[in-house]
């Protein structure tokens, strides 16, 4: 597979790294509904990668392009062997945490807790750069703990630049790493947009990619004003119909998707020969499943849908039946 950069403008429009949910079932979901949005995997260790069994946890289908890999690491020689992996994998891009806050990660030195260590981070960057002919780019906090001024923020890019990196994608909270959990530092900090557009007005040259607390389009263009891209989480995950308009708003394509319940309701049947065929290699439904519960949220009959699959689609007997059964709950509005 030979390498080759994204595209400039590849990453007006992404998805989050989210453990547990954005897994390459999910991935393939949301390829369902959006062609050109970036998707990034969960993170994975470099130890996991190093020690475990990477072919499950690099393993992801084609359709799934454009894709990045996260690594979770801190060593420059395991981070640069795994960037190697992704590049012989065919990933497109490879990028580093430096914005997990949780304790289990900060004992391992993965995560929020490098952004205290800016040399660090720039030699684990650098040496991935040098391993690989793929991107590299770097997710991070705008700052952790009392280490939280525009000034910090700016001396931690700053450093981390000398590495030849020039895409940060940014998630506008400080990390708090002691006292707060995973799920709080994604709610209580308080978002601060403004030291990333002032990140963005001191390194011009850099590839500046907004994340954290995003939910519709218009917030999105608002911020696309000041920066080079958005990078979604809980609400792609939560709501993925607002992935579905992405495409036209993002990437200039004249083809418009449908959104109607009905459009909905064939994204989710194009999949079916993918469905089959994990469930063939002893996938349950409900692995699938799970990340499109959110699909029709707001409309007549979504609650149903959620429910039937929630009851049906963990047995082992379930197949397609159950996920058509599902749909059928769910109606178009009625003219009034
Ligand atoms: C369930 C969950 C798992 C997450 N896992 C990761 C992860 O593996 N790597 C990472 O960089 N961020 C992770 N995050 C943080 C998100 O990537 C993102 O930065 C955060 O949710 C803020 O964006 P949002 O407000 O659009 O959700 C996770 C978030 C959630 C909700």
């Amino acid at each position: 597979m030979s390498a080759k950069p994204l595209a400039p403008g590849a990453r007006r429009f992404s998805t989050a790294p989210m453990m547990d949910w954005s897994d390459r079932h999910c991935r393939r979901f949301w390829r369902a509904l959006t062609r050109h949005s970036l998707l990034y995997t969960e993170m994975v260790t470099t130890g996991a990668l190093i020690h475990g069994d990477r072919q499950r946890f690099l393993a992801y289908n084609d359709e799934e392009h454009p894709l990045a890999l996260q690594l979770g690491g801190s060593l420059p020689e395991e981070l640069a062997q795994c960037a190697r992996f992704a590049e012989e994998l065919g990933y497109d891009e490879v990028n580093l945490n430096v914005g997990c806050p949780s304790d289990r990660v900060q004992n391992n030195m993965i995560g929020a807790c490098l952004m205290a260590h800016p040399q660090l981070v720039r030699d684990c960057l650098a040496a991935m750069r040098d391993a690989c002919d793929i991107d590299v780019t770097v997710k991070h906090r705008i700052g952790i703990d009392d280490q939280d001024s525009y000034e910090h923020l700016r001396d931690f890019v700053g450093v981390v630049q000398e590495s030849g990196v020039t895409t940060f994608i940014v998630h506008a909270r400080t990390a708090i790493l002691a006292g707060l959990s995973p799920k709080e530092n994604r709610e209580i900090p308080p978002l601060r947009y403004a030291l990333v557009h002032r990140l963005k007005l001191d390194f011009p040259q850099l590839e500046i990619i907004l994340n954290g607390g995003l939910k519709t389009h218009e917030e999105c263009e608002q911020q696309l004003q000041h920066l080079d891209g958005v990078m979604l989480g809980r609400e792609a995950y939560h709501n993925p119909s607002v992935l579905m308009s992405a495409d036209q708003r993002y990437f200039g394509s004249d083809h418009s998707s449908d959104t109607s319940i009905e459009g909905r309701k064939q994204a989710i049947r194009s999949l079916y020969p993918y469905i089959e065929q994990q469930l063939q290699q002893g996938a349950v439904l409900h692995h699938i499943s799970r990340h499109m519960l959110g699909l029709f949220n707001g409309e007549k009959g979504a609650r149903l849908f959620r429910r039937h699959l929630s009851e049906q689609a963990h047995k082992r007997t379930s197949g397609i039946e159950v996920m058509e059964e599902a749909l059928a709950l769910v109606s178009e509005p009625q003219p009034a």
